[in-house]
């Protein structure tokens, strides 16, 4: 099973053994309007894939990565792999890909650069700010080299291989979704007291409105007869939005603060069979 090839915040790839089990039996088309990073989707390696984000540079890493793995991952390896460096390369490449961000470059090279600099800056995470700039700072990572394989990125791209991959709103991205189908809606966070701060993706940003958009697409694509499976802060908020759909939490292994783990919460529209506190089924 492939992982990401780029960390991204709200990534649900530590959180396969919670959610994994939550799918219906079967489906027929797998949309994905909020695919970030692609945790779920390595995870679960769907036959027939529509996948959305309204980043477009990651979505160019996505189209990248389906069309083009082996060159992708040596043009990684030309820009020094994945070495440490030292805060003037740092410094250099992100000026470089903020150039490449400015003048909407689509390129290998622009997305093997956001490998490059994400996986350099602190914490791996890709981050940017209002003006859309890449501006997370280096990581101070001088020497641990961090390489993934030619393997990976082909074991990523042999996943992508029948999926349909859009820049889009994801209300527009799900417009074509039928009864059978599955949608798995993971879009930025709720606020909650311990989740806290919210970081970036786009320059956009996710407003309050958005998410009353997003529970009320879920409602219509459930009585559309798709099944549905969102994804939050367990938030009095989210329950509210997501009432009378079926609830199930999970804990974070992310966002400790104040001694408090964080706490998300699955909602489904279909029954699925109990869960244990640590993902198994009772
Ligand atoms: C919580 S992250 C998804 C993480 C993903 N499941 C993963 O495993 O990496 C939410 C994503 O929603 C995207 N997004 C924000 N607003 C959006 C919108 N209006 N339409 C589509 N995608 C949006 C962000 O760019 C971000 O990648």
């Amino acid at each position: 099973m492939p992982s990401p090839l780029i960390k991204w915040v709200g990534g649900k790839g530590g959180m396969l053994k919670h959610l994994k089990p939550l799918l219906p039996e079967r489906w027929n088309v797998w949309h994905e309007p909020f695919v970030g990073a692609g945790g779920m989707l390595y995870g679960c390696s769907p036959a027939k894939a529509r996948i959305s984000d309204i980043n477009w540079m990651l979505v160019n890493l996505h189209v990248q990565t389906r069309d083009c793995p082996s060159g992708l991952w040596r043009k990684a390896l030309e820009l020094g792999g994945w070495d440490g460096c030292d805060l003037e390369a740092f410094l250099e490449r992100r000026a470089e890909f903020n150039r490449m961000l400015r003048e909407g470059e689509k390129t290998l090279e622009s997305a093997a650069m956001m490998l490059w600099v994400s996986r350099h800056a602190f914490n791996g995470l890709y981050r940017v700010n209002g003006r859309g700039e890449f501006n997370a700072p280096w990581n101070r990572n001088m020497a641990r080299p961090l390489l993934r394989s030619e393997k990976d990125f082909l074991e990523c791209s042999a996943v992508l291989q029948n999926a349909e991959i859009l820049n889009v709103d994801f209300e527009e991205m799900l417009e074509p979704v039928q009864a059978g189908d599955f949608v798995f809606l993971d879009p930025p966070y709720v606020p909650d007291a311990v989740s806290g701060d919210f970081v970036s993706y786009d320059k956009g940003g996710f407003s309050r409105e958005d998410h009353v958009r997003t529970a009320e697409t879920a409602r219509r694509l459930a009585e559309r007869g798709a099944f549905v499976l969102a994804t939050n802060n367990d938030s009095p908020w989210t329950r509210e939005l997501y009432d009378g759909f079926h609830f199930h939490e999970y804990g974070t292994n992310s966002g400790i603060r104040a001694g408090r783990k964080r706490r998300e919460v699955a909602m489904t529209n279909y029954r699925t069979k109990p869960l244990d506190s640590i993902g198994r089924f009772c």
